[in-house]
């Protein structure tokens, strides 16, 4: 219902800065917490200063801070902070952990506490390097040795995933968990592969592969990811069950690489750099990453509809604009 106040953890980040603009688009009360210093918000400068907007630097780890921020004012939390990328899940397991399944926790309970709609962010990482694809909400997680540092983020997420279908079912919360697979567009952090390299190309610097680049990935636009964001949280049949949100268009790493070079309308190659290299023998890259989509679709009707060129094009614009 417009006008009804919701919480956005994870604000100031990717999905979360766009999830915020598009509420208060709707006509919503946007109440953002995260841990970024707010000189440090960049991603949300354009909605800082709007009238039904408000900025908590907070930690959802923190649960005193959690339960002070909410209350039964809130109709509904998007809980989208965590700890994301490669890098950070390589270096530093530990926050990894401790951010999704300790914050989490911390919010399930202040959720459960005022009867809080919860919408949880999940990932495709979930299903590890099962080589079934497409994957159904249901199919085997498959995962390697918790000696690689590699898995603490997909069993952080897959251990606040059970802690949030549990207060569903045990204790009566309503909401719903998304597992996102890799949405791309305006705003992300430099660390993956179309935002680093189309960063590199409108800089006219070559492109990085990592490995073969027969890798496959359903890249997924910004804009469709919120969309179907919106459309769970409106629909009562959505209510405790898992979605996959993703373009179900398979693209390998390569074919996504040449086409923001022919995009960029640059002369430039594409360089291999070994991931092993990079991240150890540890890292195994995971081949194939496709979702089945059919459960959203038939749920709330939404399909991802931007094209891959359609969504590089304007992901290429909006940096070549932000790096002027
Ligand atoms: N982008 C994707 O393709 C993708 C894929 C799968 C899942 N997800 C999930 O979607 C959510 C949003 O991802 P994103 O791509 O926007 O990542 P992001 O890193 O851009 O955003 C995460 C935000 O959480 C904040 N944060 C981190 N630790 C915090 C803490 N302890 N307390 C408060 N805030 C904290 C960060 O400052 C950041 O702004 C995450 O839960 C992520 O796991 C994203």
């Amino acid at each position: 219902m417009i006008g009804e106040k919701i919480l956005v953890t994870g604000c100031n980040g990717f999905i979360g800065s766009h999830l915020s603009g598009q509420l208060l688009n709707e006509g919503y009360q946007v109440i953002g917490l995260d841990i970024s210093p707010k000189h440090q918000a960049q991603n949300i400068h354009s909605i800082i200063g709007h009238a039904n907007f408000k900025y908590i630097v907070g930690d959802v780890t923190d649960k005193a801070l959690i339960e002070t921020i909410i209350d039964s004012s809130f109709s509904k939390v998007f809980h989208l902070a965590a700890q994301v990328g490669i890098e950070r899940y390589m270096e530093n397991p530990i926050d990894v952990v401790r951010t999704n399944v300790v914050g989490t926790l911390n919010i399930i309970d202040a959720c459960l506490q005022h009867a809080c709609y919860l919408f949880f962010s999940s990932t495709s990482e979930i299903y590890g390097k099962n080589p079934n694809v497409p994957w159904a909400e249901d199919d085997d997680r498959v995962l390697g040795s918790t000696s690689f540092e590699r898995w603490s983020y997909s069993s952080s997420k897959s251990a606040a995933e059970h802690a949030v279908r549990g207060a569903f079912k045990q204790q009566g919360l309503k909401g719903c968990i998304v597992r996102f697979f890799n949405i791309y567009g305006p705003r992300q952090s430099e660390a993956f592969v179309v935002s680093r390299n189309i960063l590199r190309a409108a800089k006219g610097e070559n492109l990085v592969m990592h490995n073969s680049g027969a890798q496959t990935r359903c890249f997924t636009y910004i804009d469709d990811a919120v969309l179907a964001c919106i459309k769970l949280v409106m629909e009562p049949n959505a209510d405790g069950e898992v979605f996959n949100v993703g373009n179900d268009t398979e693209h390998t790493v390569h074919e996504v690489l040449s086409t923001i070079v022919a995009i960029s309308g640059k002369v430039l190659s594409i360089e291999t750099v070994d991931t092993n290299e990079n991240f150890g023998d540890a890292f195994e890259d995971i081949m194939r990453r496709v979702p089945k989509v059919s459960k959203i679709h038939s749920t709330t009707g939404w399909r991802a509809t931007t094209t891959l060129e359609e969504g590089l094009s304007k992901t290429y614009a909006w940096v070549l604009n932000s790096i002027k």
